[in-house]
């Protein structure tokens, strides 16, 4: 049996200072890699709560962590900081200061969020069993992501489970959502370059064609998904940009071909990969033309592990109410939190941020999105609620 579980209710100031938090981080949003402000923000910040050890495990992240009293469990969590290179259009009285950035995601939120749920666990040292780490990560909207540096530096050595949230606009006021299993997709994207030889439009047999060889490539592409993955195998490939000559009557030398790769197993895509080279080797080599070919890797699918999922469900329902938790379905974009789940146990919830009332709320790295911050204090329950099934007695 557990011992009576010790609940942190926030108080009506801890959850304004969330909301005042947030709104300096809305007006100081800085980029991915060049949280250099908001980083030494949050570090400041978090040397005035007590018990906690903070330290900078990369130039722009701050990992704060809370030695409970007792021996337990270690258990992390997970905010991103970055903001989007967009110009606001929220007129927000705290919006963006900085010309041409702007907290379009809600990693904002993120922040001021676990900065709450940093302060409010801090001084319950002595009821705590464990650890808990408070994972502040820069660059998740950039490649290669804030997430692995952070997981290269050494902070989820030793932890038992990790979990983290995001913000969503587009999802009701009050439900927080949760996949069982995949929850985003990998998220890739390929370059190619087909090479010919130019010359006049009138004499095509002198010349090597790359518009009618890529035409042909793009056109192949579409079996990937079609006919090498299976209809019940979840892959999306779309080329998205097309460059070709500039003049009607001249045969181009090269083109250059753009799309995105999208799917949630290892499997399906690392058998996409082969498929698009093959296609592109195949197709180039028929027609006589060179090609290169740049296939980038972005992040690797979140996927909600079963056990951490269960204690998200469990967690959420008990303190936030028996419908709050409701099971999602998986998105098809892209999210480094990975990088942490696939070194322990995780789960990923989304928070619906969206108020009752807003008929047309605008999506994610839009001018207008915005969140209702009465969404910041569910955030901060889910993981005060996680805390206290895990490490709090
Ligand atoms: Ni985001």
């Amino acid at each position: 049996m557990l011992t009576k579980q010790t609940e942190v209710e926030l108080s009506n100031e801890q959850i304004e200072e969330i909301i005042s938090w947030r709104r300096y981080l809305h007006q100081h949003p800085e980029l991915s890699f060049r949280e250099y402000k908001t980083s030494a923000f949050l570090y400041e910040t978090l040397l005035t709560f007590p018990n906690l050890e903070v330290t900078r495990p990369t130039e722009t992240s701050v990992l704060a962590v809370l030695k409970g009293a007792h021996p337990g469990k270690t258990i992390g969590f997970r905010a991103d900081m970055d903001a989007l290179p967009i110009q606001e259009e929220t007129n927000l009285p705290f919006a963006s200061q900085n010309d041409g950035v702007m907290h379009a995601c809600g990693h904002d939120g993120h922040t001021a969020i676990l900065l709450g749920v940093a302060k409010a666990l801090s001084s319950q040292q002595e009821k705590i069993h464990g650890e808990i780490r408070f994972l502040f990560q820069h660059a998740e909207e950039q490649l290669p992501g804030g997430a692995r540096e952070m997981v290269a530096a050494g902070v989820t050595e030793g932890l038992d489970y990790v979990f983290g949230l995001h913000l969503s606009s587009l999802t009701p006021l009050g439900v927080l959502s949760i996949t069982s299993g995949a929850t985003t997709s990998n998220s890739d994207m390929f370059h190619i370059t087909v090479k010919g030889k130019g010359g006049h439009s009138s004499q095509p047999e002198n010349t090597i064609d790359p518009v009618v060889t890529s035409a042909q490539i793009i056109t192949s592409l579409q079996t990937v998904v079609s006919r090498i993955t299976s209809p019940k195998e979840e892959l999306v490939v779309s080329v998205t940009t097309l460059k070709a000559g500039d003049a009607v009557n001249v045969i181009p030398e090269e083109v250059k071909i753009g799309a995105s790769v999208r799917s949630f197993s290892q499997d399906v895509r690392k058998r996409a990969v082969e498929a698009i080279e093959q296609i592109v080797k195949g197709v180039s080599e028929a027609n006589g033309c060179q090609y290169e070919l740049d296939y980038t890797y972005g992040y690797d699918s979140v996927i909600n592990e079963p056990e951490a999922t269960a204690l998200a469900f469990q967690a959420i329902r008990r303190k936030l109410g028996e419908t709050a938790a409701v099971e999602g379905e998986a998105i098809m974009g892209g999210e480094d939190f990975s990088a942490f789940s696939n070194a322990v146990p995780g789960c990923f919830v989304f928070v619906g941020a969206c108020s009752l009332d807003n008929e047309t709320p605008a999506p994610h790295h839009h001018p207008k999105f915005l969140i209702d911050e009465a969404a910041l204090a569910d955030g901060a329950n889910m993981f005060l609620a996680i805390a206290e099934d895990l490490v709090l007695k």
